[in-house]
């Protein structure tokens, strides 16, 4: 669980298009993450989706009507935007988008966002040609303009059975902004950080590579985290299956050369590097340029070491965090690897119980001080674990630098 979301108020507001339909699975992620939901929708938004769906999902009334509900003292109306940290729009119809814009409020969504002083995200939703409208432009632009985080909308097919930009951004880029615009304000927001993640793969010949079973998930966690607490945050990743975090900036490799091309870039500026990647340490001396054919007896692939990523990089006053994935005598294999690369942390895993896996069980160590076994946790929660031991040492150097 992201500890962006823990115990915060979040309003959702569903009008009406089809996109509704998606909008439970947003609701429910969120509950997940340890967030209060409240939905508010408008009418046309209940002929594609029930009340009674949202109201089983938050356990809490759902608003449908402008009239106030008086809640105690307060008028449940207006109360619900003034609570809360965060209120998110999906779907933003053309018609919402207009309302939002001039400040109209005559539906519950519409009222409870003029009543919200909470940062707003707007997903909007609807046929090509009305987005693309000029009318729905200048109406974004001023939501743009008066801070209003936009998601979405992309390319794809619409229910009008066109293919166009008009489809709203999926559950997961939603949380994604959330937790993004939640934590923008955060413990890391004066820092720049550079995450790897995934594996590499050294060609052998055009169609075939060596690489290893990294699925990349413990990066992009580490990378997600990061932009959770308002880090300005990169992402060099090798080939995974996952898709790029939202307000995350991603830079795709697939060799030991070209991450480590990125990572000198990106981490010219950094004030954190976290190489997660799972490296190849080797590489074909001389990768065939026709495929290999299988006519031969027997293959013998010569290999040759690839550049040591974290190790060539010093630069001082730069975080260095590594991993250790090892399967053997794990402390003492750390231990070395810690000293040689140079690292102010170091995060010790049993590669084979952790790659590919959901849950991990690190020890982290630092120059000096005894080993801190961590249990058996979700990657995310391994994630807010290692950030915080960073912010401890990103805390240590500022006082330092200050005394
Ligand atoms: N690493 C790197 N460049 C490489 C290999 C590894 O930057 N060519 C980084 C990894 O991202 C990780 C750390 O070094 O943070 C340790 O990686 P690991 O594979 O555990 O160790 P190696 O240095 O490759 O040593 P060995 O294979 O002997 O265990």
């Amino acid at each position: 669980m992201p500890r962006v979301l823990r115990d915060k108020r979040i309003v959702v507001g569903v009008t009406g298009g089809i996109a509704a339909y998606k909008v439970p699975e947003l609701v429910r992620r969120l509950l997940q993450g340890g967030a209060v939901v409240d939905v508010v929708m408008t009418p046309a938004a209940t002929e594609f989706v029930g009340p009674l769906t949202f109201q089983a999902l938050t356990r809490r009334p759902v608003q449908v009507s402008t009239v106030g509900v008086w809640q105690g003292e307060q008028a449940g109306h207006v109360t619900l935007g003034a609570q809360a940290d965060l209120m998110i729009v999906a779907p933003a119809t053309a018609d919402v988008l207009a309302k939002l814009a001039h400040g109209i409020a005559d539906d519950a969504v519409t009222l409870t966002a003029l009543a919200c002083p909470a940062p707003l995200i707007v997903a909007p939703a609807m046929d090509h040609y009305m987005y693309r409208h000029p009318a729905t432009q200048a109406n974004v632009e001023v939501l743009r303009a008066r801070g209003v985080t936009i998601v979405g909308p992309h390319h794809g097919p619409l229910a009008s059975g066109m293919i166009g930009e008009g489809r709203m951004a999926e559950p997961d880029e939603l949380v994604g902004a959330v937790r993004q615009v939640l934590g923008r304000q955060g413990p890391l927001r004066e820092y720049t950080v550079v995450v790897t993640a995934g594996p590499t793969r050294e060609p052998v010949d055009p169609v075939r590579f060596l690489s290893n079973h990294s699925s990349g998930k413990m990066g992009y966690a580490l990378a997600e985290v990061a932009r959770d607490r308002g880090a300005a945050t990169t992402l060099v990743s090798g080939p995974t299956c996952l898709a790029p975090p939202y307000g995350v900036r991603r830079i795709d490799v697939e060799t030991a050369a070209e991450m480590a091309q990125a990572v000198r870039e990106t981490v010219a500026d950094a004030d954190v590097l976290v190489m997660c990647a799972a490296v190849a340490d080797f590489r074909p001396r001389a990768p065939a340029s026709e495929k290999i054919k299988k006519q031969t007896a027997s293959l013998v692939l010569e290999l040759e070491p690839t550049e040591d990523i974290l190790a060539s990089i010093q630069r001082p006053g730069l975080v260095k965090v590594g991993f250790a994935a090892e399967t053997e005598r794990l402390l003492e294999h750390a231990r070395e690897k810690l000293e040689r690369k140079g690292l102010d942390l170091l995060v010790l895993n049993d590669a084979r119980r952790t790659m590919g896996a959901d849950t991990a069980q690190v020890t982290l160590l630092r120059p000096g001080q005894a080993p801190d076994v961590l249990p058996e946790l979700p990657k995310d929660e391994v994630s807010e674990r290692i950030w915080d031991a960073i912010q401890l040492l990103l805390e240590l150097r500022k006082d330092s630098a200050l005394g």
